[in-house]
């Protein structure tokens, strides 16, 4: 998340990020993980319009079944915890058991939704974890997350040594996204990365059709439907089965493709992928796709 945090975050904010080499692995749905860090990191920038400092810690926690029985808030296990900082205004006592309820927002008419930390709120819960957020005004917020301890990994060296195999690298396939939403657009490139494949990406249609004109390596397009600009992502989609009939080629919206088709959107028998999606859902479309 280091770099899709950098450019998420203005530079008056200095990011400290705090992973020790000796962490558990978790078990969770790495792209809602990732989308709930974002979550927060945004949460974090706009409680620090002047700057200050954002803080992301991870650590180990076990939680005996005696500290367990003392507070409610927690459960027994293992876990490992995600905690994030900012020094920012802080949340005054009287809002702040509000801030998880869905729709709640301090925030202008069209700044914000106020579903961000419900998400969050609602992915912990679902993953089995613990949810915790601590405010003092004018110090700032602390937000951790805390997931269930996973399996241990094969040590770094034989990952290490995996990876310099050349012998044991598939084909990267390559890929180009088109997204006009940078945060989606990091996040999806990030979980497409995560699988082998090579990644390039536009963020309108215009872009896109020029690169499928102009390059012969992509394989696979992913193309949002609502797209700005003169071209959207269905226009795009045809285009290119004309032009490279061998393309694999995925929409993905925020609409469902029974509404998109009921609502006449949709000519051709392209895949859509609802949006949100999580990583198995993209696993689980590409597969489709490939057969
Ligand atoms: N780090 C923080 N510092 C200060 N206040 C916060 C922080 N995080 C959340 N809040 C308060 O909680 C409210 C709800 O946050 P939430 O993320 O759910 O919605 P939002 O940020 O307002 O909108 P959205 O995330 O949907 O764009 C915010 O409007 C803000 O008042
Ligand atoms: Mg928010």
């Amino acid at each position: 998340m280091r770099d899709i945090l950098r450019r998420s975050l203005p530079t008056n904010i200095e990011i400290v990020l705090d992973t020790p080499a000796t962490l558990w692995t978790c078990v969770a749905d790495a792209t809602q993980l990732d989308s709930a860090i974002l979550n927060l990191a945004i949460n974090a920038r706009d409680a620090m319009p002047q700057g200050g400092t954002l803080t992301i810690r991870c650590a180990n926690q076990s939680v005996s079944s005696d500290t367990a029985a003392r507070d409610s808030e927690l459960i027994e296990g293992e876990f490992v915890c995600i905690s994030v900082s900012d020094s920012g205004v802080g949340i005054a006592p009287d809002v702040l058991p509000r801030v998880i309820d869905p729709f709640f927002t301090t925030k202008e008419v069209g700044q914000g939704s106020g579903l961000g930390l419900s998400m969050v709120y609602g992915f912990v819960k679902q993953s089995n974890g613990l949810f915790l957020i601590r405010s003092a005004v004018n110090v700032g917020t602390t937000v951790s997350i805390s997931l269930p301890r996973g399996p241990d990994l094969p040590s770094q060296d034989a990952t290490d040594i995996a990876r310099s195999n050349p012998a044991q690298q598939p084909a990267r396939a390559r890929v180009l996204l088109v997204e006009d939403n940078e945060d989606m657009r990091d996040s999806t490139a990030w979980t497409l990365t995560s699988l082998g494949y090579d990644v390039v990406t536009a963020s309108d249609g215009e872009t896109a059709k020029k690169m499928i004109e102009d390059r012969d390596d992509i394989m696979i397009l992913i193309a949002d439907v609502m797209l700005t600009g003169a071209m959207n992502g269905v226009d795009l989609a045809d285009f290119a089965r004309a032009r490279r009939p061998k393309l694999k080629i995925l929409n993905i919206s925020g609409y469902s493709e029974k509404a998109l088709r009921a609502g006449g959107t949709f000519r051709t028998d392209i895949t859509v992928l609802a949006k949100p999606f999580s990583r198995a859902d993209l696993i689980d479309a590409l597969d489709k796709m490939k057969a």
